[in-house]
């Protein structure tokens, strides 16, 4: 076979992975929007035997040796798509070749459970019949980066699959320095007398109402119904079915608008990112999101850098308040412009602000590479957690529902996969930095609800550009400077200062 015969070859069978793989994501979906409850262990024999089955094609010794021959050929130089296809799959190959079926297989069907357990034990408050499916976890992702890992860390070669090229010793750096600065800034927010109380937010608002005004705001920034939809859960995520087809979700409180109007922000801005990736390429690197740290940093662009600043308020407030027929009569945008930046520690990091929200972020990654490594034990780890809460927060958990068992992460195996929420606020603001410099009055364009200008930048700088690069070399491509909290800190501290008069 010749070169070119042998990539189309690789591209066909990965394409056809990928066939898969959206199967295995549309069972997800399925599961968390409205599965019977009794359906759960058939769900985890389907899992089960895809993940194996997706896991033996990608390790077919044959698809190996055309990595092999194609990345010491000609196509595998510069930095053209079929260059990225060759050696992001030959990387994958690598390291899917490493890790046995019955390992692949445990622990999918580990996490499956785990979910269900997790999710019977958040709700019965009983840290006790979680503990024993969490070790599993930890034990079965112990022996995979045991497997993996060559040198340095081993939570990086767990970390290393949500962010490709990044490293837990640059990331204690970079995220011990953030919360340094953001302690200090809590604490100056804490002694503030001036501060917002957040009452324009308690109006408690129809549900219809609320679901109105989400499907209509993620329109107005860009996201395609006819590549999409917008439906409800538990817990809002995102997720990618094929080329045309990006779901989101989102929740509604009818006593608190912003947990359904954010989550939705939050979400259609992943939307956005998937539904502006090359289709092409579907089920191949450039088709690919470049990292979660990437992703994440799309969705608190919209969500937080766009949606919690004045400008947006003073464009989005008058059409609110036509959308909730008289509900918001009265309010200001000054008052929700503030209310929408309280700064408060709490206990919930889903609920948290856009400054202690890396806090919570930071006692996950401090806690996930102990776990890893076993420098603590399962069992002490509700302890660990609440320890960190009260010196890091100021707050204690006083039970396990808002303490270690708020989160699904672990008990779906994403261990390493926390600091990519924090490094999604750091490459935002850096993002928003260089955005703002090219683009002209960025301010004024978001207060006249001109979104296109910044979404064709990220289109043009992020999506387009797929997973051809290593997200670091990315956003230091894009922002002309490598990973950097200033801009976040500086952006926090801009934004903040006039509302608590610091
Ligand atoms: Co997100």
């Amino acid at each position: 076979m010749s070169e070119n015969e042998l990539l189309t070859d690789v591209i066909r069978q990965s394409r056809e992975t990928a066939l898969l793989e959206s199967t295995l994501a549309l069972l997800e979906w399925d599961e968390r929007t409205g599965m019977p409850k009794r359906a759960g262990s058939y769900r985890a024999e389907q899992v089960t035997l895809i993940s194996g089955m997706i896991h033996r094609r990608k390790t077919d010794p044959k698809l190996g040796d055309r990595l092999n021959e194609l990345t010491a050929s000609e196509l595998a130089q510069g930095d053209s798509p079929q260059a990225a296809t060759i050696t992001r799959l030959h990387k994958d190959f690598r390291r899917n070749v490493r890790l046995p079926v019955e390992l692949v297989e445990a622990t999918s069907k580990a996490t499956v459970l785990g979910q269900q357990a997790w999710e019977a034990a958040r709700a019965d408050n009983d840290w006790n019949t979680f503990e024993p499916h969490l070790a599993e976890i930890y034990s079965l992702r112990r022996q995979e980066a045991e497997l993996l890992c060559d040198e340095g860390a081993l939570y990086d070669a767990l970390l290393d699959q949500y962010e490709e090229g990044a490293r837990s010793e640059q990331l204690t750096t970079v995220l011990g320095q953030l919360r340094d600065e953001l302690t200090r800034l809590v604490q100056e927010i804490s002694q503030s007398t001036s501060g917002p109380d957040g009452n324009s937010w308690q109006r408690s608002v129809p549900l219809a109402q609320q679901r109105d005004v989400s499907q209509w705001i993620a329109a107005q920034i860009g996201y395609d119904y006819e590549r999409g939809r917008l439906d409800e859960t538990t817990h809002p995520f995102c997720t990618t079915l094929g080329p045309h087809d990006c779901r989101i979700l989102t929740r509604y409180q009818e006593s608190y608008f912003p947990s359904g109007f954010y989550g939705t922000l939050h979400e259609a801005g992943h939307g956005l990112y998937e539904q502006g990736l090359p289709t092409d390429w579907y089920g191949l690197p450039p088709g690919r999101y470049a990292s979660l740290g990437v992703h994440e940093s799309q969705s608190r662009l919209w969500e937080n850098f766009v949606g919690r600043s004045q400008a947006f308020w003073q464009w989005c407030l008058p059409h609110i308040t036509t959308k909730l027929d008289g509900a918001w009569t009265g309010l200001q945008v000054e008052d929700l412009f503030r209310d929408t930046n309280l700064v408060k520690p709490s206990l919930i990091r889903v609920e948290a602000d856009e400054v202690t929200y890396n806090l919570h972020i930071m006692i996950r990654f401090e806690l996930e590479q102990l776990l890893i490594t076993g420098e603590l034990a399962v069992a002490d780890a509700p302890d660990a957690w609440n320890e960190r809460y009260e010196s890091y927060l100021g707050v204690r958990p006083p039970d396990h529902r808002t303490g270690i068992l708020q989160d699904v992460h672990w008990s779906a195996g994403l261990v390493g996969y926390f600091p990519t929420y924090t490094l999604g606020n750091v490459y935002a603001a850096q993002l928003m930095q260089a955005a703002a410099a090219q683009l002209g009055d960025l301010e004024q364009q978001l207060s006249q609800g001109q979104f296109r200008p910044l979404l064709d930048w990220l289109r043009t700088n992020i999506h387009s550009r797929g997973f051809c690069l290593h997200p670091g070399s990315l956003i230091e491509q894009v922002c002309n400077q490598p990973l950097d909290a200033q801009p976040l800190v500086t952006y926090l501290r801009d934004k903040l200062a006039p509302i608590y008069d610091l």
